[in-house]
């Protein structure tokens, strides 16, 4: 973003926040967005004072949002210097006051413009007792000089020109691709770039983790490049549960992985059970294995013993739990009064 288009946010910000009492609580100030971005405050020269981001001013300051240097414990006793000589321009108060997120308005001398044009520009007083830089006024006929283009980088890119004095350009990666040091380089004063262009190193995954019963598909690599997409086959028997297509991803990390899940053995042997929608004998389900998620009805005593209700419980990777309330028939009831087992009595 340009320092003006900065600016310009800054100076409605304010003006949204000086409204009324002009007196802004951290509550106020929960809605609104205030972008921290230390770095570039920095490189501006402006001081950054305690966070709140996290934790409470002292009494005599407030949580406000400070510019770049993000929600801030601003002094409120705050007034920033006036007058202000300024070099080929005159700058003059918007209001009575000069404290904290007051505006001053910097208007360059006849034949002098701002790098980026402007004749009018309004400055803020910052959380550090400071009023906000402005671009210098440079003589129309005569203009200072500006930076050279910033160097270009493999799989990468940069922001495009007028490179002004206080311009700050950013950087970006391609798809694939991570970047290595500072993502922005400021326009100094003296014309030179801030700091070293940074670089953009492709970003692979690691060799894909194994899972248990599952057959990985994937061409054999130690690495494998950003948007590499692999497969998992769940063995014979085994649930796929999630998908079964991962994809390498930008941070360098696999997509979320699947699981196989195992089918479960139903352990009530001695009662009939209700398993998709029919009552069966344990050795009536195929292999008296049931499917992953699938659920099955279990019969379990009433009270007095007299009658039966139904208990739910669901298959969950080879463990289907019995209900608590179900008791296994005991071998004698099972083989002398099939009758009388608790799946074959009334309903209660
Ligand atoms: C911060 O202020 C809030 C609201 O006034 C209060 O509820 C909280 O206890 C304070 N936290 C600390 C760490 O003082
Ligand atoms: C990623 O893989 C590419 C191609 O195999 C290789 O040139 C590069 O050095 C690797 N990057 C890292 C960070 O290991
Ligand atoms: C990579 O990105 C994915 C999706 O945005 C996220 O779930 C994962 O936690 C990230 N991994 C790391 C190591 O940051
Ligand atoms: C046994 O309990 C069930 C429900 O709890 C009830 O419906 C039934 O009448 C009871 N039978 C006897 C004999 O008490």
């Amino acid at each position: 973003m340009s320092r003006f288009f900065l600016l310009a946010l800054l100076v409605i910000l304010f003006i949204v926040f000086s409204e009324g009492s002009g007196q802004v609580g951290a509550s106020d100030l929960t809605d609104l967005k205030c972008p921290l971005r230390k770095n570039l405050a920095m490189l501006k020269g402006h001081m950054c004072q305690r966070s709140c981001e996290s934790r409470n001013c002292s009494k005599a300051r407030k949580c406000v949002c400070d510019g770049e240097c993000g929600m801030s414990c601003i002094s409120t006793g705050l007034s920033c210097p006036w007058p202000v000589m300024i070099d080929n321009a005159e700058a003059q108060l918007a209001q009575e006051s000069r404290k904290f997120g007051d505006l001053m308005e910097v208007t360059c001398k006849p034949g002098f413009r701002m790098a980026d044009g402007q004749e009018v520009v309004m400055s803020h007083c910052q959380g550090d007792g400071k009023w906000s830089i402005t671009l210098p006024c440079e003589d129309v006929f005569n203009p200072s000089p500006r930076c050279k283009s910033p160097p270009g980088i493999e799989n990468g890119f940069h922001e495009d020109g007028p490179y002004n004095i206080g311009r700050e350009v950013n950087y970006w990666c391609d798809y694939g691709y991570r970047l290595e040091g500072a993502n922005s380089l400021l326009c100094q004063e003296n014309g030179e770039w801030s700091h070293m262009a940074p670089t953009c190193h492709p970003v692979n995954c690691s060799r894909p983790p194994n899972i248990a019963e599952a057959t990985l598909v994937a061409v054999h690599q130690s690495e494998y490049p950003v948007g590499t997409v692999i497969y998992y086959l769940c063995n014979k028997n085994f649930y796929l549960d999630g998908s079964n297509r991962v994809i390498c991803l930008e941070n360098g990390s696999w997509s979320q992985l699947p699981y196989c899940r195992a089918r479960c053995p139903i352990i009530a042997k001695r009662s009939r059970v209700i398993y998709q929608g029919r009552k069966l004998w344990f050795h009536e389900v195929p292999d008296g294995l049931v499917h992953h998620g699938d659920t099955v009805t279990f019969f379990c005593h009433s009270e007095n013993k007299t009658c039966s209700f139904k208990a739910e419980s669901q298959c969950f990777d080879g463990v289907l739990k019995l209900p608590d309330c179900y008791d296994e028939p005991t071998f004698l009831r099972y083989h002398l009064f099939p009758k009388r087992l608790v799946s074959e009595i009334p309903a209660c």
